[in-house]
Formats: C-alpha cells, structure tokens, sequence
C-alpha cells in the first residue's frame, strides 16, 4: 500500500507540479532509500559485512567493476573493512559478491567446500560456452566406480573426475616429462632467428638480428607450442588460423567471465565459435588417427566423453575450456617474466649462469632442474606472478555461513580478488608494491604466505601449476641463452592493464614492447 501511495504522489506531482518540485520528490525518494539502505537496515544486522554504498539501485557498482576492478576494490578494503580486513559486499547488476581479503578468512573460505561451490560457477560457464542442458547434466551425473576408464572408486562424476585427470597428466611424473620433451623440442626447433622471420609475419629480420612486438611474440610463440604439446601436430596443420583466433578470443576473454548479455560481447562471441569450430574438426577425424599425438589427458578425456554420448561439437566445447586454460596465463607470464629481465641490468647474466647446467652438449634440456634447482628463477617466477596475477576467486553460496564471525548469506557470491592479498604490505614489506627479481631468493618463506594466492587454493587449486612453471623455465631459459635481448630503442616500461578484469595474469597495456633478439654464440 506504501508503495502504491510513494507511486501515486510521484505520478501525480509529475503531472500537476513545477520540474523543481518533481525533482525534490525524487531526490527525497531517492535519499531515503540510500540512508535506509546503507545507515539504517546495516544497524540491525551488525553479523552481516558493510557493503560498500552506491548510487543507483540494481547498477551498484558496475561501472567501477568494469572499468578498474583493483581501484574499486582497494576502496573497499581501505574504507569499509577496516585494519582488520573485513568481508564486505560490492553489488553489481543486482549480484553481491562477499569479497575477502584476510588471509585467514580466505584460507577458510577455500577449505570449506560444503558451502562455498565452484561447481555452480563453472556450470554456469559451460552453458555461457554453449553446452546444452544435456550435457552440463550428463558430466555432473556421478559415475560407476566400476565403469571402464579412468579409475573411479568415488563414483564422481566426470566434471569432478576431469580434475583428477588434469593431475594425472600435469603433475610431475612420466606424463608431466613428455609435455616438457615436446615443450622443448618445439622451442629447439622454432626459437632460432632465421626461424621465426621466417615463420611469424610480424618480426623483422635486420641483418643476424630479429626485432619483435614482445607480446605478440610470447603470445603466439607459446600458444603455438602449448597447442602441438597437448593436441598434436595435425590441429595446427589443418587449422592454421586456430592460435590467431584463440589470441583474439583471449583478449576480451575476460567478458565470458563475468557472463555478459550476448548482445554486448558479439566479438568475443564469435572468437570463441570459431575455436570451437576448429576443434570440432579436430574431434571429428577417426580417434586412431589422432591419439598418437594427443596427451593422456586428452585421449582419456575424450574417451570418457564420448561413453558419456557425447559428439564432437560437445566435446570441442569442452575441450575448448582446456585451450583456453593451458594457454591464458602462459603467455602473459613469459612476457613480464622477460620484460622484467630486460629492464633489470645485470639480471640475464645471472640467469643464464644458473641454468647453464641444465643444457647438455647432446642439445637435450634438463627441464626438471631448471623447475627444481634454480633459485634466482624460482624467486622471480614466483614475484612476477605475485605483482601481475589479478585475477580472482570465485565459489557461490549454497547456504548461509558463518565466516569467522560474519554471517554470509546464501545465494550470493564470494571473491577472493588475489592483487589485495598479493599487495599486502604485511605480508610482502612496505615495497610489496614493487617487483624485485630476489624477493623470494632473499626470503624463501615467502612462497608459502597464506596471502600468496595466484593459482588459488583448496580443492580447485590450479592442478596445471607445476606445468606452467615447466613451460616457462623452458621457454625463457632456451631464450636467454640463444638471444641478448635488447630495447629496440628507448620505451617505457609496459603497464600492466588494470582495468579489465582479468582470469589471471594481466595483459600489458599501449603499444607493443619491441625488442630486438641478437643470437648469441652458443656457449653450451
Ligand atoms: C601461470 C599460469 C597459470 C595461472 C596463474 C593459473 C591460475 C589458475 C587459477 C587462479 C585457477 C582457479 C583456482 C581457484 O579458484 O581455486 C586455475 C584453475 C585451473 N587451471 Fe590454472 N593457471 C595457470 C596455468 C594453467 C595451465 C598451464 C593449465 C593446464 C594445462 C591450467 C589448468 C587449470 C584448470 C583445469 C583449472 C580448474 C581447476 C578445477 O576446476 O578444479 N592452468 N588456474
């Protein structure tokens, strides 16, 4: 009845009343409905986190969000959480999300998965990419312990079993050593001057020298390589445009993510038909013809789908999540792990005198000691990922829980935005803003800080950890010791580009760092 009156008296001074009267009725509507909101109901919910006000109802935060999620998100925790970083909300397009940013919060929040699930998350996802209803149930359907395959003794079902097949196939051991040997063959074969004038239009040759967009480069270089490693020769071969496409896709991924109305994200859209297309190809010649080539990961992956009934356009949807994750980060990665190499004097001698060792006369790469017995390379890996990783963790509600003292209610999200852990001056020093190549060689203890989060945590945590880091000790380490890497003259250093939300590692930002690689005399 309120309501109706509130209505009524708008309805009627809109049609009877001077503009400044209508506008002092909506301007008074409007006020008590921010004081209400954020002074008044807070009052009688003390358990439940302060959220941080907005303007207009529903939109809340939308814009800040998408236009540079860390700034918003730094005002949160400086101006409503407190010292003691507190949960607090942030609303956007009518969803609040619970954000944490206290390390112990967070571990908590990653141990507890009866009521914080990643599931709803990635289903939500698979229908965004184009699974039919059918098949999101038929991979969350449990399964048999009995069933052929991939053992199964807790009768998970396949979205759940994926995971253990991911370990399986990336952590360290016989299948995690042949993705290295096809890593770095690849990289032996393509990472030579004349090589890549000759196969990447983009780079120039300038005498023995070859100049280069440095993102462009790592981007293309390690997607081509991530690709023949995990699907074989023949996808590259019979679909010469897919890494363009992915890269494409890639760059506005990050749209996907936050599930944008179709209408609005067209481009990416289309980016990602066309992998899937490429992929589907892929799936439909004969298995045999392909399964020499492909990982354990995807020859049993797709086994498993396919007793699962499903065709190849399902499966190359799937299957396109795991392009995407294989590839995303490592790029980035490589090129802030170099960019940073070429700014810091003195900082590639260093590297290529500690993993010389690794490089035998035969040609053969030693990669489990560049991974394993590298100090300064395992202290920058780990700092370059602590200052450039931004993206977030993300589990949904299925119940209201209590969060050490805080009341998280149910149906709402929570986010564990990693750049307000990794930032963390109490965890990281008063220069935890800045990148220092020996942070973690200074401090080995460093790498197991509750607030070190960029492969995120629990049950979820990235299983493809231990491979990425293989890749990128392969791929800069082979670099280093071909080229001297050098400005092709003077540049700023890149910045990384904040405002876009993110699913990992940052993109840089403005034009491309060109650098020219002049081939060294091989001293191994
Ligand atoms: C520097 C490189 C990488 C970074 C920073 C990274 C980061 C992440 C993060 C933050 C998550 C979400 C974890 C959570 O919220 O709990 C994740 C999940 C995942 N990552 Fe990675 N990742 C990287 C490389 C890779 C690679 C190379 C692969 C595969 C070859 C991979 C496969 C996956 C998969 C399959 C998941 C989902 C896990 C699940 O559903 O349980 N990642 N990664």
């Amino acid at each position: 009845m309120l309501g109706y009156d509130i209505l009524e008296t708008v309805r009627a001074s809109f049609e009877n009343r001077s503009g400044l009267l209508q506008f002092c009725i909506l301007a008074s509507v409007w006020l008590s409905w921010r004081i209400l909101k954020f002074t008044i109901i807070p009052r009688f919910y003390p358990q439940d986190p302060k959220e941080v006000p907005y303007w207009i109802p529903y939109f809340g935060h939308a814009y800040g969000f998408l236009s540079h999620p860390h700034r918003l998100l730094t005002y949160g925790r400086q101006y409503i959480a407190g010292p003691n970083r507190e949960p607090f909300v942030i609303t956007t397009l009518g969803v609040k999300s619970y954000i944490l940013t206290n390390p112990k919060d967070v571990g908590e929040a990653y141990r507890n998965t009866e009521s914080l699930s990643f599931d709803i998350y990635l289903q939500a996802t698979m229908r965004t990419l184009g699974s039919t209803e059918s098949v999101v149930k038929r991979m969350y359907t449990p399964l048999s312990d009995t069933k052929s395959g991939f053992p199964n003794p807790q009768n998970k079902c396949l979205a759940l079993l994926s995971r253990d097949i991911h370990i399986h196939q990336l952590f360290p051991g016989e299948n995690l050593k042949i993705l290295g040997t096809k890593l770095s063959g690849w990289f032996d074969k393509h990472l030579v001057a004349d090589v890549i004038a000759e196969e990447r239009s983009y780079t120039a040759l300038r005498g023995n020298d070859v100049v280069i967009p440095l993102m462009k480069f790592c981007s293309d270089m390690t997607t081509s390589a991530g690709q023949e490693a995990f699907f074989g020769k023949k996808l590259g071969q019979r679909e010469p445009n897919l890494v363009r496409d992915f890269l494409e896709f890639d760059d506005i991924s990050w749209q996907l993510l936050l599930q944008y109305p179709p209408m609005f994200c067209r481009d990416m859209l289309a980016a990602k038909d066309k992998i899937c297309h490429a992929l589907q190809r892929h799936f439909d010649v004969p298995m045999e013809e392909r399964a020499s080539e492909d990982t354990f990961f995807v020859r049993t992956m797709e086994t498993e789908m396919r007793q699962l009934g499903l065709n190849s356009e399902d499966i190359s949807i799937l299957m396109m999540t795991v392009y995407w994750g294989l590839n995303t980060n490592i790029r980035r990665t490589v090129f802030w792990v170099l960019a940073h190499v070429i700014y810091t004097p003195g900082l590639a001698e260093k590297l290529r005198e500690e993993t010389k060792q690794a490089f035998s006369n035969d040609g053969t790469l030693d990669f489990a000691y560049l991974s394993n017995n590298c100090e300064l390379m395992d202290s920058i890996w780990h700092e370059t990922l602590r200052t450039a990783a931004s993206a977030a963790s993300i589990r949904f509600l299925t119940r209201d829980t209590d969060l050490n003292g805080k009341l998280l209610r149910k149906g709402n999200r929570v986010m564990i935005p990693f750049r307000q852990l990794h930032y963390d001056k109490g965890a990281f020093g008063d220069d935890a803003h800045e990148f220092k190549a020996d942070r973690f060689l200074k401090n080995p203890s460093l790498n197991r800080s509750p607030s070190l989060r960029y492969f995120g945590g629990g049950s979820t945590m990235c299983p493809g950890r231990h491979m990425a880091k293989q890749f990128i000790t392969i791929f800069v380490s082979v670099a280093l010791h071909r080229f001297d890497l050098e400005l092709e003259g003077p540049q700023p250093f890149p910045l990384a580009q904040e405002e876009s939300p993110s699913l990992g590692v940052m993109a840089s930002m403005g034009p491309d760092l060109m650098v020219r690689l002049k081939p060294r005399k091989l001293d191994i």
